[in-house]
């Protein structure tokens, strides 16, 4: 790469699409007749194969390691009632060809050379298809599934993230190919320990592409140094500029190229003939997306109380939560908001705006932001502007119906985006690396185990050094 690319960023004109396959979220219509299920392989295979046809780049599982509880009571559709990520991703493998497979797990609670192992077989099982997509949950309610209990603080995660990710990366690369032999890792930090000599090969793309989600500066300038991609949580136009121009200078920061890391963004797509139909069809998709039901237990997630006596097409309930300070055990819903000045707060607004529970939840939840409502011509041109600008090297799209949500932006979306010069029309290769355009990973030397060095406290001194990779 010359001196002027790695300082400067250059769009590529292209984007890519990813599909977000999601477990409990107010955007998945999970109880429509033509919904198909969360446990079921036929509807992974079902819509893999959609996104397979339209050329997507990757088919994208997030991860949850304990049920959420609503009033006590698992969530129904927990994405932690869902197959295991990399069994669900081994398993469309064997019916996919080309479609990257991206399982999120957690440097909290696995172990580095296990998890290594099961991405390094994810990969070589795909063909060189696999990717990790990395985060660091930081709540209670997860630790507490876990024998050595607890969870670590913010700063803490990120650290022990990147041991982990080093250690991961030093075991995929402790094979040597030519010499046909791997060379033991040993790892003797804060966090863990590790002596492993590894026993697979090298995948057809090196090893798996690594994907990071997770949006506090310090978790930016851990993608920064560490990811191929940002699955992000900034799709509109401006802030995803904004967004581009921050993870260019930590990327540059990081020592490495402007283009290095590519930008994913969360989003949703409701595309019909017309822009008038489109926005019928969004109106219809909202209703079903927060029914009745879903509308209620949106609120009793914030009230910490049944509220099944509300009507939901009635105002918001004048009785007050039954929790004071609200808690990261109980779930996502809860995460550091007061309970009671925000019912008052919420009160408020939907009486000035004269809204139901209904209409307040389905304002409260859509990602307006995220949302890309039109013609699917309308949109493509849309699009066009964020290849052009280089705001985003593509989207990961969360359908709002599983398994067909995905059909007419496969069948139109798709084709007015090939048309416009922007979405591929075949796939480059038959990894996900060469797919994303990602560069191969150069290949790291002892520098590797200095950086593990830096992060963690220095290797212990009984470990045999002459092994160290
Ligand atoms: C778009 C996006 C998707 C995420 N998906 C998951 C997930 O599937 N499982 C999980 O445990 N955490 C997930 N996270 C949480 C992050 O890993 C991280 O724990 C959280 O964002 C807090 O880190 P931060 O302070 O750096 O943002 C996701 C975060 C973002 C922004």
């Amino acid at each position: 790469m010359t001196q002027h690319s790695r300082a400067k960023y250059q769009p590529s004109g292209k984007l890519q699409f990813g599909i977000f396959f999601q477990g409990v979220n107010s955007g998945t219509i999970w109880k429509a007749a033509e919904s198909g299920s969360q446990t079921d392989f036929e509807s992974f295979r079902r819509i893999a194969q959609t996104a397979e046809r339209g050329l997507f780049a990757a088919f994208f599982l997030g991860e949850g390691l304990r049920l959420r509880e609503h009033l006590g009571r698992p969530h129904e559709l927990d994405v932690a009632g869902r197959p295991d990520a990399q069994a669900m991703l081994a398993a469309l493998a064997a019916v996919t060809s080309n479609i990257g497979l991206v399982a999120t797990q957690n440097t909290t609670y696995n172990d580095p050379a296990d998890l290594a192992h099961r991405l390094s077989s994810l990969d070589l099982l795909s063909g060189g298809r696999a990717a990790w997509n990395i985060v660091t949950t930081d709540n209670a309610w997860t630790g507490a599934n876990f024998r050595r209990g607890g969870y670590l603080d913010h700063a803490d995660r990120y650290t022990h993230a990147e041991a982990f990710v080093e250690t991961a990366k030093r075991i995929w690369d402790s094979h040597d190919p030519e010499a046909g032999q791997w060379r033991r890792v040993v790892h003797n930090g804060k966090h863990y320990t590790v002596d492993v000599t590894p026993r697979l090969r090298r995948s057809a793309q090196y090893r798996p592409v690594l994907f990071q989600a997770g949006d506090s500066p310090e978790g930016r300038n851990f993608a920064a140094r560490q990811a191929d991609v940002i699955f992000s949580a900034h799709p509109k136009l401006d802030d995803a500029l904004d967004f581009r121009r921050d993870i260019v200078e930590r990327t540059l920061n990081a020592g490495r190229g402007a283009n290095d890391v590519k930008i994913m963004p969360a989003s949703e797509f409701i595309l019909a003939a017309t822009p008038e139909e489109a926005r019928d069809k969004k109106a219809w998709v909202r209703s079903l997306q927060i029914g009745p039901q879903q509308a209620i237990a949106y609120l009793e997630q914030f009230w910490g109380r049944e509220l099944g006596s509300y009507d939901p097409d009635g105002p918001l309930p004048e009785i007050d939560p039954m929790v004071e300070e609200t808690s990261e055990t109980r779930g996502s819903g809860f995460h550091g908001a007061k309970a009671r000045q925000l019912a008052d707060q919420w009160r408020a607004e939907a009486q000035e705006k004269g809204l139901s529970i209904r209409q307040f939840v389905s304002a409260k939840t859509s990602r307006v932001d995220a949302t890309f409502t039109g013609s699917y011509a309308e949109v493509a041109d849309r699009l066009v502007d964020y290849a052009r600008t280089g705001a985003v090297d593509g989207f990961n799209i969360s359908p709002w119906l599983i398994p067909t949500g995905l059909d007419d932006l496969v069948n139109h979306l798709v084709p007015a985006l090939q048309e416009r010069g922007v979405y591929p029309t075949e796939y480059a290769g038959s990894t996900l690396r060469e797919n994303l355009g990602l560069a191969a990973p150069e290949r790291p030397g002892a520098d590797v185990a200095a950086e593990s060095a830096r992060t963690e406290s220095a290797p212990s001194k009984s470990a045999p050094s002459g092994s160290r990779v």
